[in-house]
């Protein structure tokens, strides 16, 4: 925008305020700030709501699923997620419908017994650090700040978190873990590379430091070719620290996503350890849930196949947010943003201190994102940039109206800014 002289920047100015009356006028009301499903997409899994059926309730390994029992899982269920998690399905304990409620726990064990039986419980070694690689997802930051762990943040890269800030950070032996999203970060939307896996799985840490490896996204795609993950459990074991890693994930945005199956995949020695602690929690998890998901997906393959019908509805979606980004601020050299190749967030950059101020004027016009910040632990962006743009849900209609406001205003607050004015 700085090749623009003042007149034309001004006259600009103009133009775009013009539209930007011209869409409150409308009177939009528009939400794109959490990450859920489409209605499209929670309706490819509404055969799931007649499943397993009056008379349909024994696993293929006969279990009979209405009954109490079977702690970690059905046997087909933690094959499905052994193939989701790349880890042998022994190391792998199906939970109830959330991942997140799976972490809370694993980090509640390690707070309240120790992250192993031969460690000292973090609640007794005084202040507790977590490196919070950022911008993150907020609810990591959230359980981190629940539990009153003081939350490190760490750059995020393209490749994945920075190494050489990470591996500064672990030698320091209060740090005993890193929330990580390894394909399609929330909410930049990049996978780890090799190099990173490697040094995370290598690096010196306290004997009882834990990676949250949160793979929410490991099997949403927008393309057929997805990017290569390296497997962190395989890394970890192969430099002698196999209980480093606790890797989850859920169905929730391949099924549905107030009922879907949860995961946990780790070492024998971390999946006894929290076997043992959940078989107190509970009898036995809902299986009957687990069995209308085998019986729906029957393999890994058919969950693949379903996941390309997700894809087709959210293609087309995040194409249209790069078109109109591109459109509206491609040239201007004024804000970047991702270009995810999966997952469920774009992450724009605005000019530095802009990005609440954008998010409020476009709230102002009808259109809510999520809060500036919120992708940063206790909720500050240290330099007012960043904001996260979740495509999925909105009609597309309704995304092109929000994106295009948001690019109106994101273009005003940068001009008023370059010209040295507020706009309020
Ligand atoms: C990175 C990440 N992890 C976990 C979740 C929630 O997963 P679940 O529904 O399994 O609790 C989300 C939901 O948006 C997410 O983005």
């Amino acid at each position: 925008m700085n090749y623009l002289s003042e007149s034309e920047l001004i006259r600009l100015q103009s133009d775009l305020a013009v539209r930007l009356k011209r869409a409150k006028d409308r009177g939009y009301q528009l939400n794109i700030s959490r990450g859920n499903p489409s209605p499209e997409q929670l309706d490819l899994a509404n055969p799931m709501l007649s499943l397993p059926g009056p008379s349909d309730y024994i696993s293929k390994d006969n279990i009979d699923c209405r009954s109490y029992g079977i702690v970690d899982g059905l046997f087909e269920m933690k094959q499905l997620f052994a193939g989701i998690l790349e880890c042998p399905v022994e190391n792998i304990i199906i939970g109830g419908n959330s991942s997140l409620t799976m972490m809370h726990d694993a980090l509640f064990r390690a707070y309240q017994w120790g992250a192993s039986a031969s460690t000292i419980p973090w609640r007794k070694q005084g202040t507790i650090r977590f490196l919070c690689p950022s911008p993150g997802y907020d609810r990591h930051f959230s359980i981190t700040e629940l539990f009153g762990f003081e939350m490190l943040p760490v750059e995020m890269t393209q490749d994945g978190p920075n190494m050489d800030q990470v591996e500064a950070l672990c030698l320091d032996s209060s740090v005993k873990g890193i929330w990580c999203v390894p394909r399609y970060s929330n909410p930049t939307g990049i996978t780890y590379s090799h190099e990173v896996i490697n040094r995370l799985a290598q690096m010196e840490t306290a004997n009882d430091f834990r990676i949250f490896w949160d793979n929410a996204y490991a099997e949403h795609h927008l393309i057929l070719e997805p990017d290569p993950l390296e497997n962190i459990l395989d890394a970890c074991i192969k430099n002698g620290n196999e209980d480093r890693v606790l890797m989850f994930a859920s169905t929730s945005k391949m099924s549905l996503a107030g009922a879907g199956v949860a995961a946990i995949g780790a070492s024998s020695a971390n999946i006894q350890d929290a076997r043992t602690k959940i078989g107190v929690q509970t009898i036995g998890p809902d299986k009957i849930n687990q069995l209308r998901h085998m019986i729906f997906f029957e393999d890994l393959d058919g969950l693949r196949n379903h996941m390309h019908k997700h894809a087709r509805i959210l293609k087309p979606k995040f194409d249209l947010v790069e078109e109109i980004l591109q459109r509206e601020l491609g040239e201007k050299n004024i804000a970047k943003w991702s270009k995810p190749k999966g997952g469920y967030f774009i992450s724009l950059d605005v000019p530095n201190g802009c990005a609440r101020r954008v998010i409020a004027m476009t709230e102002e016009a009808g259109v809510t994102l999520t809060p500036a910040g919120a992708s940063f632990p206790h909720g500050l962006d240290p330099n007012d940039c960043n904001i996260r743009i979740a495509p999925t849900f909105p009609s597309m209609e309704d995304l092109g109206r929000a994106i295009e406001l948001l690019a109106i205003c994101t273009q005003l607050v940068a001009i008023n800014k370059y010209l040295g004015k507020t706009d309020n």
